[in-house]
C-alpha cells in the first residue's frame, strides 16, 4: 500500500506503537467486550455447554469472519480466556509446510485454543492435514520417500481451532464444514462505538466531553480499531494544543487536520470514489480497473476500502462491477470545489 492511511483498518507491523496501543486496549473477557451481542450469546452458550460436559470436553472449532478491525482476534483471545485455556497464535501464511502445522499441533496440550489468523491464506497441502486433525484429532504423517515411504497416524490432544478471516467466501467448503460455529462480526452501532471511545479515553486517562466523544464516534467507521486510533490522535492533539482535555473544538480541529470527513472517509477513500466518478460516471467499474486507477492492490480495495463504503451505501456492487451511488456523489460534492 502506498500512503499510510489513518483510517486504514489494517495493522502492519507486529510491534509497532500501534500494536502496543491495540494490546493495551484489548478487552480480555466477555464483560468488557462491547457489542456483537448475537455472537457473544451464541459463544456463551457453546462455552457453558463445553464446561458443563466437564473434564475432557472441548469447545467446537470456531470460525470468525468479518471486515478488519471489528474484533476477531480480540474475540478469539476472549474465548480462550473464558475457557481458561492456553491461547496459541499462528496465521495462514505463517504455516508454510505441512510439517510446520504438524509440529504446531503435536505441541498443543489438551484443551488449548489454537488461533489461525487469515485462515483463508492456508496452503492447500497444509489445509488438507488440518481436515483430519480438526475432525478426529488425528495426524497423518508420511515417513520416508518413494516405495519405502510409510504413513503413521498420530493421536493429537483435543484442542479448539479458532479461525479468523476477512473473506469467508475464500474458504474451501470442506474446511468451513469442520467449524461447529461460524460467526460473522457486524459493524458496530453508534451507541456501541461511543461506549468503546469512552472506554478507550478512560484507559488513556483522558478527559473527554460528551459532544467530542460523539464526534469521534461518528467518524470511526463503526470500527473499534479506528475509534481507538482516532481517540489517541485527538488526545495527542489536545495535549499539544491545549490542556489535554478533549472538547468538541479540539476534536474538530484534530479530525480536520487528519482530513477525515463527517462520514469517516479519508482522502484515499474520496480519491478512489472521485477517480471512479471522473472516469466512469455512475457506470459500473471492474475491480482491476479501480485498482489500476488508485494504484492499490485489488485485495486492498476489496478488503479494506469497500466493506465500509458499501455498508454506508456509498458504493454498490453490480454484476458488472462497482458503482458509485448518488449518495456518494452528493457527499463528495461537499468536499471538492466543482
Ligand atoms: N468489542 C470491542 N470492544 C472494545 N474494543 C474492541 C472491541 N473489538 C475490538 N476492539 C479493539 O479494536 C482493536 C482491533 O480489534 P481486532 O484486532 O480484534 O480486530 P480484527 O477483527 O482481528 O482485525 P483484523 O481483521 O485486521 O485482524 C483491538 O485491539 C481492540 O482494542
Ligand atoms: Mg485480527
Amino acid at each position: 500500500m502506498g500512503i499510510e492511511r489513518l483510517v486504514d483498518t489494517n495493522t502492519h507491523e507486529e510491534d509497532s506503537e500501534e500494536q502496543v496501543l491495540e494490546n493495551s486496549l484489548r478487552p480480555v473477557s466477555f464483560a468488557d467486550y462491547i457489542g456483537q451481542e448475537r455472537m457473544k450469546s451464541n459463544l456463551k452458550v457453546a462455552i457453558d455447554a463445553a464446561k458443563k460436559r466437564g473434564k475432557g470436553a472441548t469447545l467446537d472449532h470456531i470460525l470468525l469472519y468479518g471486515p478488519p478491525g471489528l474484533g476477531k482476534t480480540t474475540m478469539a483471545a476472549v474465548i480462550a480466556h473464558e475457557m481458561g485455556a492456553n491461547f496459541r497464535v499462528t496465521s495462514g501464511p505463517a504455516i508454510e509446510r505441512a510439517g510446520d502445522l504438524a509440529s504446531i499441533l503435536t505441541n498443543l496440550a489438551e484443551g488449548d485454543v489454537l488461533f489461525i489468523d487469515e485462515i483463508h491464506r492456508l496452503r492447500r497441502a497444509v489445509e488438507e492435514i488440518l481436515y483430519s486433525a480438526m475432525e478426529d484429532y488425528k495426524l497423518d504423517i508420511v515417513i520416508g520417500k518413494g516405495p519405502a515411504a510409510s504413513s503413521v497416524r498420530l493421536d493429537l490432544p483435543k484442542f479448539t481451532i479458532i479461525g479468523a478471516t476477512t473473506r469467508a467466501g475464500s474458504i474451501a467448503k470442506p474446511l468451513q464444514d469442520r467449524f461447529g460455529l461460524v460467526e460473522r462480526l457486524e459493524y458496530y452501532t453508534d451507541d456501541e462505538i461511543k461506549k468503546i471511545v469512552a472506554r478507550t479515553a478512560s484507559i488513556l486517562n483522558t478527559e473527554i466531553q460528551p459532544d467530542a466523544l460523539d464526534l469521534i464516534a461518528t467518524r470511526s467507521r463503526r470500527t473499534p480499531r479506528i475509534a481507538n486510533r482516532l481517540m489517541k490522535r485527538v488526545r495527542d492533539f489536545a495535549d499539544v494544543n491545549g490542556d489535554g482535555i478533549v472538547d468538541k473544538t479540539m476534536a474538530e480541529k484534530s479530525l480536520a487536520l487528519m482530513e477525515i470527513d463527517d462520514l469517516g472517509l479519508d482522502p484515499a477513500d474520496r480519491n478512489m470514489l472521485n477517480l471512479m466518478l471522473d472516469n466512469y460516471g455512475d457506470r459500473p467499474v471492474g475491480l482491476s480497473t479501480i485498482a489500476a486507477l488508485t494504484g492499490d492492490e485489488e485485495t486492498t480495495i476489496s478488503d479494506y476500502y469497500e466493506p465500509y463504503l458499501m455498508q454506508m451505501g456509498l458504493l454498490e456492487r453490480t454484476k458488472n462491477g462497482r458503482r458509485v451511488t448518488p449518495k456518494a456523489k452528493a457527499h463528495l460534492a461537499k468536499y471538492r470545489p466543482l
